[in-house]
């Protein structure tokens, strides 16, 4: 099994993506953290607990992260896209358990250095709790297997500015030491998650399963509404469930080239974007020098019914 910490601004696909993490045979989740972002991290940090003792999971840690970006100090939200409650504003109201007493940060450095060599982390929100632990502990890159990023984008056009996806753009700073850091990356941008779709029929695995999958399902309603927008009706995306699938290679990925990543810090338009040397497409440039950056590009986007799947087959006991 491959072990993984997630660290979530748990909104509307940050609860799918916990929920393939937490339900997968082949995937040992040991802890998950909270950071700021689709919603405020007391927010994120409810839903995340909510998520894992709905899939019956609620021995894995949730330790809460970061509230605002690492040095800037514009904070926003993105209720708009994920309900006021990060869940569709379909949140069934059901009190949670305890946060861990720990910080996101710590949290990822005291199991990093357990399991030496042997962990993933995915984080799916803003890097702030990622930066922040490579802060406290610059040893970090040479102790994980690698970093599965949701954020990002080579070739598509960003989604919270015309340049800049939203993870990247909450906290550019925070992404930009992430990703100068020595550490194997798997940048799972925009290029490839805009292409995993989950169309109404799709939808309909989830409604014909169990009640974490119709809970899925209820709170996917408004965020769906929000998307198809620009595809004539109903229809939702699984982007951070795309990172986990890479780092647990489960993900059938055709085209990923190795190259180096910069974020853009400027306070100008192209604020937040990851520039991605792609060049190489024009022609085949030599391997670039101290690249550790696997951009996925394309995929097989059957990944979605896998992961449906599995949401659907799970059953409450008792
Ligand atoms: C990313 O931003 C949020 O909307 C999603 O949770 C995902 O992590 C997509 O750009
Ligand atoms: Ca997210």
């Amino acid at each position: 099994t491959v072990k993984m910490i997630l660290d979530c601004d748990t909104g509307v696909d940050d609860t799918m993506a916990i929920m393939y993490a937490a339900l997968h045979p082949d995937i040992d989740l040991l802890a998950v953290g909270s950071v700021w972002g689709n919603v405020d991290v007391p927010t994120a940090t409810r839903n995340t607990i909510h998520t894992l003792e709905l899939v019956g999971r609620g021995d894995v840690p949730v330790a809460q992260g970061a509230a605002g970006p690492l040095l800037r100090k514009d904070t926003y939200f993105a209720y708009f896209v994920h309900g006021d409650d990060g869940q569709g504003n379909v949140y069934d109201g059901a009190p949670v358990g305890p946060a861990a007493d720990t910080t996101a940060a710590q949290q990822i450095i005291d199991i990093v250095h357990a399991n030496p060599g042997e962990v993933w982390l995915v984080p799916v929100g803003p890097l702030t709790n990622i930066a922040t632990a490579l802060a406290l502990d610059p040893e970090l890159p040479g102790l994980v297997a690698g970093v599965s990023i949701m954020g990002g984008n080579a070739l598509a056009p960003g989604n919270a500015t015309p340049v800049a996806e939203a993870n990247i753009a909450h906290d550019a700073e925070a992404a930009a030491a992430v990703f100068r850091a020595p550490w194997p990356i798997i940048m799972a941008g925009l290029d490839v998650t805009m292409k995993v779709v989950i169309t109404p029929e799709r939808r309909a695995v989830l409604d014909a399963g169990g009640k974490a999958a119709q809970y899925m399902s209820r709170i996917m309603q408004h965020y769906g509404d929000f998307i198809g927008q620009s595809f004539g009706g109903w229809i939702a995306t699984m982007h951070d469930t795309i990172a986990v699938a890479a780092a647990a290679g489960t993900l059938t990925i055709n085209t990923a080239p190795v190259v180096n990543v910069e974020i853009d810090c400027s306070d100008g338009p192209s604020h937040g974007a990851t520039v991605c040397d792609m060049r190489g497409l024009y022609a085949g440039f030599p391997p670039q020098e101290g690249a550790h950056c696997t951009v996925l590009l394309d995929i097989e986007e059957s990944i979605a019914d896998e992961v449906l799947a599995l949401i659907a087959a799970y059953r409450r006991p008792g």
